[in-house]
């Protein structure tokens, strides 16, 4: 699947986007509120297979800048019961606070959608994680639930923000 955004083209990982991938998969900073540890080379190798392998079925997309073709971060999504896809994302720090993670999860999300196949759409976060929060609320999702110390993350148990929406109905996705 490829798609296109205003700013961003959200495409399938290829094995040379490993080095822009390793670059934030690797950092401390971007992983610090998510559920994997800071990347060896090894592990991001796996990452980049994993997205390959057609035998699951967790959509996840690279994304670059239209018109330059360097990943600056990654978008999920997957089925986690019938009609329900949870969603995901991580972008490379220096890309942070453009809006990429919003516009590039709005597209995935807009184009699950349209397959007819979503009744809602969820996604997670630690509350700390304050631009996640937004994202999702940017998402038009809305807390459903709040977990203390109800999840574990690289070991340790952690609060959660469950947020939820209802999938758009074809041309409705928020702008
Ligand atoms: C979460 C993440 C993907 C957001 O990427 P992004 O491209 O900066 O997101 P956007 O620009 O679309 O939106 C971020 C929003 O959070 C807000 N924000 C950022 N940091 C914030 C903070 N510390 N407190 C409050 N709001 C914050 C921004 O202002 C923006 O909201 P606005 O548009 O209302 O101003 C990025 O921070 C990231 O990669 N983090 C590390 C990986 C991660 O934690 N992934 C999620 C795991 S649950």
């Amino acid at each position: 699947m490829i798609l296109e955004t205003e700013r961003l083209t959200l495409r399938p990982y290829r094995d040379s986007d490993t080095a822009a991938v390793h670059a934030y998969k690797s950092d401390p900073v971007v992983s610090r509120f998510a559920d994997f540890e800071p990347h060896s080379p090894d592990d991001t190798e796996r990452f980049v297979a994993f997205t390959q392998d057609a035998s699951h079925d967790v959509m996840s997309l690279a994304v670059t800048i239209r018109g330059e073709d360097v990943v600056i971060g990654g978008v999920a999504c997957w089925p986690t019961e019938p009609g329900v896809y949870e969603m995901a994302w991580e972008f490379r720090r220096d890309a942070w606070g453009h809006g990429y993670a919003t516009e590039a999860a709005k597209a995935l999300l807009g184009a699950v959608a349209a397959t007819g196949s979503a009744r809602s759409f969820v996604a997670h976060c630690q509350p700390e994680n304050r631009a996640s929060v937004r994202v999702m609320e940017k998402l038009g999702m809305a807390l459903v639930r709040s977990g203390r110390l109800d999840r574990e993350s690289k070991g340790q148990l952690v609060d959660t923000s469950y947020f939820e929406v209802e999938a758009p109905t074809s041309g409705s996705v928020p702008a």
